[in-house]
């Protein structure tokens, strides 16, 4: 059992492998107890009330228990506490109060699903046990229910919270976290931003991390971790909070006058307000939350694995990807059909097993300014349409892959000049483009069944077997005209409920097409995504020397197969680098692996290398899709990058090294691996040299010293 109520002291244990999470009733409000190491008994004695008042009022009838200073489950705004809080409401009567207080809780065996939302699941019962906590508001009449779901063998625990309205009058849910934490001290540093990663202390007031753009964001990431000073990859304290949700988000920590902090993460209370009509029930995004004592790699490898295998659906989730290779940097918007045919006659003889067409395939786009919407093919660049491309690889054993950028419209398009107002907009306010185009209104199901309809259409004539879904602008002046006035700042969450609805349509009728999510690169790289699209084009800089920094940032919480590599060609078409073919290989090396590049135009040196390339991927995927990953060494504060994978059973382990800045006199570089059996015997495959695990785990292997932007690559298997 992984959940315990005691009726006597009124305490809810919640129990992980490894961690304990644990709250207490008093006066009727959820406390926060602790959040930390695997811990047992009677926690009361750890509540103290130390009436630090400060200007702070205390609650009426009880002595001493100043609301702003006690460590509360789920804080509501109006009353005494004047932290962050994680819901306001606006009463009918204009008053912004809500002050629910526990009524009652059940224990669930498994995990229930939230309507509409992406979120974590569970296979069986025995995997996760939630508890639901129900606190009442009688003036307001609002119910709020807090779920935990607590996932034992993973150390996580997730959140979310619904809110129900039981009166008989309209209120406005004026912001609602999906998670908040008290801690009990300041002495933290964050973690954040999209994969570059930034580490600040924590100091006296709030930081927020968020996106008001419409969509998780190239900017911000959905999730934060929390770190004690001195933390690194294998020791010290982490917690990680990672929010299910591709909008607009919030992400804060705040730290008060009497030294403690609070995390609250959820939708963008900027950019949101909810009407909630007598008897309905909203139902926040789901938060992932997760506790190591050990340091980051046990903290990212708990979200790595969850998401992994209870997150990411379908038949990909447990498979190796396949090795393909994108049009995109191989011809951008110049191709035709001959010159497709002749690039996948070149993945057929250097054991590509996919073809992406990229953007450029229909209505009458040669460039970036047209044709969004219109999702029927280009005849004159491809005639007799995609299956006769997908029958003339199907011959040669190449799979077809295509490009949509469905949720757009170009104002020069079929499909404005029918619908022009079928975007996002306000209509008495002009309409800002964004690379020529404007974001078709997700709120409304015509359009969703449009976007369904057209996607669907081009799958059932059959040959497709992978779509990449891009997202190209983020939104501005977005409105909604068939909504009313008072439900407007619904549109970003109403909006992704529509998409949602959209992409569980497509992965439930083509359980056979691998989806990957792109939003120019990973500006939606976020979990909410990753439920539908187990893998996301990880960004459009494909320069191997910067994607070291980006991929060590994404680790941190995301797991390696969700993360779309690809060898690009040198120099690289985004920052002109001139980088090795091995290292372009060995940073491309993720879960999900191919080539953005001309294979026709390769020197046959680089051809020899392609075809070895993809057959060692093809040898090694499984160590890449399921294998552990460990970073080893900061490319944000070193002048390298390494890391390695190790398969679940550690027979075999592959590793990376990168030199991106070489010193005169460098370091004597070693790279000590982990994740080994410290016992076992590993040879090196191209090297032929054999070590002990031990001695690979602790001296290491030596690195390279001299020679920039090279790299080397080992692999290693139990003898
Ligand atoms: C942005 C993507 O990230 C690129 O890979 C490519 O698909 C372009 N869009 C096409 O317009």
């Amino acid at each position: 059992m992984a959940v315990f109520y005691d009726y006597e002291t009124r305490q809810y244990s919640l129990h992980t492998a490894n961690t304990s999470y644990i709250m207490q009733e008093r006066e009727g409000f959820l406390v926060h107890l602790y959040w930390g190491k695997k811990l047992g008994g009677d926690c009361s004695y750890m509540f103290r009330e130390q009436g630090r008042a400060a200007f702070s009022p205390r609650m009426e009838n009880c002595e001493g228990f100043i609301l702003d200073d006690i460590p509360l489950e789920y804080p509501c705004w109006g009353r005494a506490d004047m932290r962050t809080p994680a819901l306001e409401i606006t009463n009918h009567d204009g008053s912004v109060i809500v002050d629910p207080r526990v009524v009652s809780h059940r224990i669930i065996k498994g995990k229930p699903a939230i309507k509409g939302l992406p979120a974590t699941y569970a296979e069986s019962d025995d995997e996760c046990e939630t508890l639901v906590i129900e606190l009442f508001d009688p003036v307001g009449g609002i119910k709020v229910e807090l779920y935990y779901c607590v996932f034992a063998q993973r150390d996580v625990i997730t959140r979310y919270a619904s809110v129900t309205n039981r009166g008989e009058e309209p209120v406005f849910i004026d912001s609602i976290a999906s998670a908040s934490v008290d801690f009990d001290s300041i002495n933290f540093g964050t973690h954040c931003r999209e994969r570059n990663i930034e580490r600040a202390p924590l100091k006296h007031g709030r930081f927020i991390m968020s996106s008001r753009r419409g969509a998780s964001s190239h900017v911000h990431n959905p999730f934060l971790i929390l770190t004690s000073p001195g933390t690194d990859e294998v020791s010290g304290d982490a917690y990680g909070f990672v929010l299910v949700y591709s909008g607009s988000f919030s992400a804060e920590i705040a730290a008060n006058q009497f030294d403690t902090a609070r995390a609250v993460i959820g939708l963008n209370r900027e950019s949101f307000r909810w009407k909630l009509e007598p008897g309905e029930v909203f139902t926040s995004p789901e938060c992932v939350m997760s506790y190591s004592g050990d340091g980051l790699d046990r903290l990212s490898s708990n979200f790595a694995s969850l998401f992994r295998e209870r997150l990411c659906r379908g038949k990909y989730r447990d498979i190796r990807r396949p090795v393909l290779l994108n049009s995109w940097e191989a011809c951008y918007f110049g191709f035709d059909s001959e010159r497709l045919m002749l690039i996948g006659d070149s993945c057929a003889e250097l054991g590509i097993e996919l073809m992406v067409i990229d953007d450029g395939w229909f209505g009458k786009r040669d460039n970036d300014r047209c044709s969004l919407g219109d999702w029927f093919v280009n005849e004159k660049k491809l005639p007799g349409g995609i299956k006769r491309i997908s029958d003339h690889l199907a011959k040669k054993g190449v799979k077809l892959g295509i490009w949509f950028e469905p949720e757009m419209i170009s104002p020069d398009s079929e499909l404005y000049k029918q619908h022009p107002n079928w975007c996002l907009h306000y209509n008495n306010r002009p309409r800002s483009e964004g690379r020529y185009q404007l974001i078709l209104d997700l709120t409304r199901k015509d359009v969703c069944d449009y976007i369904y309809d057209s996607v669907a259409a081009i799958l059932r004539e059959g040959g497709i077997s992978y779509v990449k879904w891009d997202f190209n602008r983020n939104m501005s002046e977005a409105g909604s005209p068939l909504l009313p006035a008072d439900r407007l700042r619904e549109v970003d969450f109403r909006y992704y409920l529509g998409l949602y609805s959209v992409l569980e349509r497509l992965v439930t009728d083509f359980p056979d097409v691998l989806f990957e999510s792109c939003s120019g690169g990973g500006g939606r790289f976020d979990a909410g995504m990753l439920y539908y699209m187990p893998q996301v084009w990880t960004s459009d800089d494909s320069d191997a020397i910067e994607r070291l920094k980006i991929q060590y940032g994404t680790s941190l919480v995301y797991p390696m197969s969700a993360m779309s590599a690809h060898v690009s060609a040198s120099p690289n078409h985004q920052t002109g680098h001139v980088t090795p073919f091995d290292t372009r290989f060995t940073v491309a090396l993720t879960g999900s692996f191919g080539y953005e590049l001309d294979p026709t135009k390769l020197s046959d040196e680089d051809k020899n290398k392609v075809r070895e390339t993809a057959a060692f991927y093809k040898q090694y995927g499984e160590v890449f899709a399921r294998g552990d990953y460990h970073r080893l060494r900061d490319p944000h504060s070193e002048n390298c990058s390494a890391w390695c994978f190790v398969s679940q059973d550690k027979n075999v382990c592959v590793a990376g090294y990168v030199l991106t800045h070489v010193r005169l006199y460098g370091n004597n570089e070693r790279v000590a691996l982990r994740g080994l059996d410290p016992d076992a015997i590993y040879k090196e495959k191209f090297t032929g040299a054999v070590y002990r695990g031990d001695q690979l785990m602790n001296f290491g292997l030596h690195a390279p010293t001299t020679l920039e932007f090279h790299s080397i690559l080992w692999v290693l298997e139990k003898q």
